[in-house]
C-alpha cells in the first residue's frame, strides 16, 4: 500500500491515518501544534511509510512523549500508553488474565462443574475432568489486554507509545521485540493475535541504561536534540505565553547559554515556555540579570545549578561583558576543576574533541538528565548538538556537588 492509500477501515473524507509525505507531516504535525524541524518531518512520514518502530532518544523535554501524541493528533488514531518503570512486568504491559471474573464463574456454575466431576471414580481423574475444561477458563473472555495486546487487537488505528523504555528491565525490553518485528503478541493458551491494521509505535529513551542491539535493530532511530535557536522561538511563540516576541528570543539565547554551562540537569525546551510564562505573568518588559535571577528555580532543579547560573547570568544576558581571560585557564566561572571548554583554538569550533574524549557511554548513567560538557564560557557559541553530549553525558562528567 502507498502511504497515500486509505488504511483498511478508513472512510473517505476521514483524517487520512498515514501521512502523504514530509511537507504534510510537517503541516500536519503543525496544526497539532508540533513543531518540526526538515529531520523530524522526514522521520514522522518515513515511519507512517514504512510502518516501521520508531525510537526517540534525547534528553529530558525536547517533545519526544509530545511527539507520539502529536502524531496520534495529527493522524486521528487513538493514542495507547505504556508507560515503563523499573520492576514492571508484562501483566502490566501485554495481558493478565482476569482471576476474579474466572473465579466468578466458577463459583457460578458450581452445580454444573460438579456434574462435571460427579462419577469420576477418583482425584486424580475429577481434576483430569476439570483440566479439560481449562480452554473455556483460559480464552479470550477472561483475558485483559494491557496497551501492547490492546494494539495489536484495535479495529480502529492506533499509536502505541512505549515511553521511557529504557526504565523498563532488560526482561520486558525482550518482550516487546516481537510485537516490534511481527506485529503480534502470543498467547501460549489461545495463541497468537495478528494486527490487522499496523500499529505507529513509538518508543522513548532517556538513555539511563543501554537498550539492546535486538530492540534497537528493529526500529527507526531519531536522536531529539535541543532544538535551534530559530525553532525553539517559533515552539515558544506557538505556546502563547504572553512573553513579548523580542523578549522571548533574548530568552531563548539566555537558555541556550545556560545549556553550555556544565549544568547537572540543562533546561530543555519545556523549562524555557515556563520561564517565558512566568516572566509574562511577572509582567516582565526587560531582561535582565536580576529579574532573571529571581525566576531560575523554574529552570534549575539543583541547588549547585542555581548558584553556577547565577553567577552567569551577567555575561548571558549580556554576552559583550564576556571577559578576554575566560579563554584562559583562569576563568572566571569559579568552579575548580579541569574541563574541556569547547574553544576553537583549543578542540575545534564547539570543543567536540574534548567532549568526545570525556563522554563514556554508560548503563544507569546518574547523569541522564543531562550534564552538558561543554565549557561554561562561551554562551554564544551553543551549537545544535548540545543536547547530544548532554544526553551522553557520563558519569566521569559529574561533579562533586
Ligand atoms: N517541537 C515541538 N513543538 C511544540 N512543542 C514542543 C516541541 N518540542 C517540545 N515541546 C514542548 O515541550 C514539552 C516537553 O516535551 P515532552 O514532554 O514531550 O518531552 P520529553 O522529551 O518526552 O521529556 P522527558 O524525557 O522528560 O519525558 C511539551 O509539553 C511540549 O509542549
Ligand atoms: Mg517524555
Amino acid at each position: 500500500m502507498t502511504d497515500t492509500e486509505a488504511t483498511p477501515g478508513e472512510t473517505a473524507g476521514a483524517t487520512p491515518t498515514t501521512f502523504a509525505g514530509v511537507e504534510d507531516a510537517r503541516q500536519r504535525l503543525r496544526e497539532v501544534g508540533y513543531l518540526t524541524d526538515d529531520r523530524l518531518a522526514t522521520t514522522a512520514f518515513l515511519q507512517s511509510a514504512l510502518g516501521k518502530p520508531l525510537l526517540l532518544e534525547g534528553p529530558a523535554g525536547v517533545g519526544k512523549t509530545q511527539l507520539a501524541q502529536s502524531v496520534a493528533a495529527a493522524t486521528g488514531r487513538r493514542l495507547l500508553r505504556l508507560q515503563c518503570y523499573e520492576g514492571q512486568d508484562e501483566t502490566k504491559a501485554l495481558y493478565e488474565w482476569d482471576y476474579g471474573k474466572q473465579l466468578l464463574y466458577t463459583q457460578m456454575l458450581r452445580d454444573k462443574i460438579g456434574q462435571v466431576v460427579e462419577d469420576a471414580p477418583d482425584i486424580a481423574s475429577a481434576v483430569d475432568r476439570i483440566a479439560a475444561q481449562d480452554s473455556v477458563f483460559f480464552s479470550e473472555r477472561f483475558l485483559v489486554a494491557r496497551p501492547l495486546l490492546e494494539a495489536i487487537t484495535s479495529e480502529d488505528p492506533v499509536v502505541l507509545l512505549i515511553d521511557e523504555v529504557d526504565r523498563a528491565d532488560e526482561a520486558l525490553e525482550a518482550v516487546f521485540l516481537e510485537l516490534l518485528a511481527e506485529f503480534q503478541v502470543s498467547v501460549p493458551e489461545v495463541g497468537t493475535f495478528v494486527a490487522e491494521q499496523t500499529p505507529l509505535v513509538v518508543l522513548t529513551s532517556n538513555n539511563t541504561r543501554d537498550l539492546s542491539a535486538a530492540l534497537k535493530r528493529r526500529c527507526l532511530h531519531l536522536f531529539l536534540d535541543y532544538p535551534d535557536a530559530e525553532r525553539e522561538l517559533e515552539i515558544i511563540r506557538s505556546k502563547d505565553t504572553g512573553l513579548a516576541d523580542a523578549l522571548a528570543a533574548q530568552l531563548v539565547g539566555v537558555v541556550r547559554g545556560l545549556r553550555g554551562l556544565e549544568l547537572r540537569k540543562a533546561p530543555s525546551i519545556s523549562e524555557t515556555i515556563d520561564w517565558a510564562r512566568t516572566l509574562a505573568v511577572l509582567g516582565v518588559t526587560e531582561l535582565s540579570a536580576p529579574v532573571l535571577a529571581e525566576t531560575l528555580n523554574v529552570v534549575t532543579k539543583y541547588e549547585r545549578d542555581l548558584g553556577l547560573a547565577t553567577r552567569e547570568l551577567p555575561r548571558l544576558v549580556d554576552p559583550n561583558r564576556t571577559v578576554p581571560e575566560d579563554r584562559g585557564q583562569g576563568h572566571g566561572h569559579g568552579h575548580g576543576h579541569s574541563h574541556g571548554h569547547g574553544h576553537d583554538d583549543a578542540d575545534g569550533p564547539d570543543g567536540r574533541d574534548v567532549r568526545a574524549g570525556k563522554d563514556q557511554p554508560g548503563r544507569h548513567d546518574e547523569a541522564y538528565y543531562g550534564s552538558p560538557s561543554a565549557g561554561a564560557a562561551e554562551p554564544k557559541r551553543v551549537a545544535p548538538g548540545q543536547g547530544q553530549r548532554s544526553f551522553r553525558g557520563g558519569g566521569a562528567k559529574r561533579r562533586p556537588v
